[in-house]
């Protein structure tokens, strides 16, 4: 008889800038009829709010009062021009935008402030307490959601993740060389690190050279052999 583990409520995936949680926590999202919810889109759209209404990145109190004073909305893709998701503030699409340059650059200084990160706990503590949820991020396991009941760590080097990133950029039209992008992701780490986190329960999947779909097939068929033990 093979027993299957009882389908976690929420799931969360932490790691680092394009470590591929995106692709997998979709995929586990299908897979499970939960919805995705990418949190790095919070910290994107402030930020891309603070630079429109030209709030000094560096004042944390400014920031986190935009941040209490703004409507974000993530919802379920309103044009098929290859999102996950539609992000709306105050109103506005601002879907593509938030992964344009000037996002990507200013991101981590805005995600570092723990002014800002406190402002936007509580929204993504709801959104994770309605379970059925699969939640990404760099502190979900490990702050927001220290209660879920299946945490993955993914990780790549940073050579496999500037390729990806790369690629990608390259794909939407954005000439930018493997070499830019990893000295970019070099220096978001660096900042980054300190708000990211391994949780002690989190099982840690290293991608490098590994499709999203053959690390999808690995946590399932984990979880089939956690039940069986
Ligand atoms: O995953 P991403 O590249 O879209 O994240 C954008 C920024 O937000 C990145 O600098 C890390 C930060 N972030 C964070 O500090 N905590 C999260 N839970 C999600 C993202």
């Amino acid at each position: 008889m093979f027993l299957t583990m009882t389908t976690p409520h929420t799931i969360a995936i932490d790691g680092p800038a394009a470590s591929g949680k995106s692709t997998l926590g979709k995929l586990l999202a299908d897979h499970f009829g939960y919805i995705y919810f990418d949190t790095g889109v919070l910290y994107r759209a402030l930020t891309y709010v603070a630079l429109e209404q030209a709030v000094d990145l560096a004042n944390a109190a400014a920031l986190a009062k935009l941040a209490q004073t703004s409507n974000f909305e993530v919802l379920a893709p309103s044009v098929a021009d290859g999102r996950q998701y539609t992000v709306l503030a105050n109103g506005n699409d601002i879907t593509w935008p938030l992964r344009a340059a000037n996002v990507e650059r200013n991101v981590s200084q805005v995600a570092a402030h723990p002014a800002v990160r406190e402002a936007l706990r509580d929204t993504q503590r709801q959104i994770g307490k309605a379970g059925h949820v699969v939640m990404a991020g760099r502190d979900i396991g490990a702050v927001i959601m220290p209660d879920a009941q299946l945490k993955i760590y993914l990780d790549a080097s940073v050579e496999e993740r500037a390729q990806r990133r790369a690629q990608e950029l390259n794909a939407r039209g954005r000439a930018i060389s493997y070499n830019e992008v990893l000295a970019d992701l070099t220096r978001r780490d660096a900042i980054d690190a300190a708000n990211t986190f391994l949780a002690a329960d989190a099982i840690t999947i290293t991608t490098d050279g590994r499709s999203p779909e053959d690390v999808f097939q690995a946590i399932v068929n984990l979880m089939g052999v956690e039940a069986q033990a």
